[in-house]
């Protein structure tokens, strides 16, 4: 290849590189990461709220997914990190009464360390809204909505899912 035929790639290279890095998505307002690896994390369980038709997922990381499966969940581990993935009902073209995932709506995470969190049960909230993952939180008191209705489930660690049984 000579000289003129690499500009074209070197041109190429310039462009997508500053690209890539833009598509990681903006920290949350209290600093949290989206973490990195979730599409590969395990089940946990998953939840369909008939209230706003919605469908989610509950996975976790590596620690998480061990605590459920070994029924230590009261406290979950400190690493633990618990991600909810929700999408909106829709109806199976060919088996309408079968409701599967439709338009993605959120991506929530809890993420245990008791002393980093310790003004929040322990864990850090985190919520990235749409395809584009936009953090969600005008300010790092957004924590106080998630924190808040997670108060019935005080007893629980906090909270709501109840690892699915598998046999
Ligand atoms: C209006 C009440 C409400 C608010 C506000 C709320 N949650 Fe929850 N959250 C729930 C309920 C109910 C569940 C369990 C049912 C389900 O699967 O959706 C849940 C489940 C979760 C789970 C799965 C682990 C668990 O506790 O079962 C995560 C992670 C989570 N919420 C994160 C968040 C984050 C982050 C925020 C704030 C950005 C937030 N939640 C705000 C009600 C709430």
């Amino acid at each position: 290849m000579n000289t003129t035929h690499r500009w074209p790639l070197l041109l190429a290279a310039t462009l997508w590189l500053p690209a890539t890095v833009l598509q990681a998505a903006e920290p949350a307002p209290n600093g949290i990461a989206l973490p990195a690896g979730y599409r590969h994390w395990q089940v946990v369980a998953s939840s369909h709220r008939s209230d706003n038709n919605t469908l989610r997922v509950i996975l976790g990381n590596e620690i998480a997914v061990r605590a459920a499966r070994a029924g230590q969940t009261r406290p979950w581990p400190h690493g633990t990190v618990l991600a909810k993935l929700v999408w909106k009902d829709r109806a199976h073209a060919a088996w309408p009464t079968a409701q599967v995932p439709g338009d993605f709506v959120h991506a929530e995470f809890m993420s245990k360390d008791d002393t980093r969190f310790a003004a929040t049960g322990g864990w850090g909230f985190a919520r990235w809204v749409g395809m584009d993952q936009q953090p969600y939180g005008k300010d790092a008191g957004f924590v106080q909505e998630c924190f808040g209705c997670h108060q019935p489930v005080k007893d629980n660690d906090w909270v709501f899912t109840r690892p699915a049984v598998l046999p």
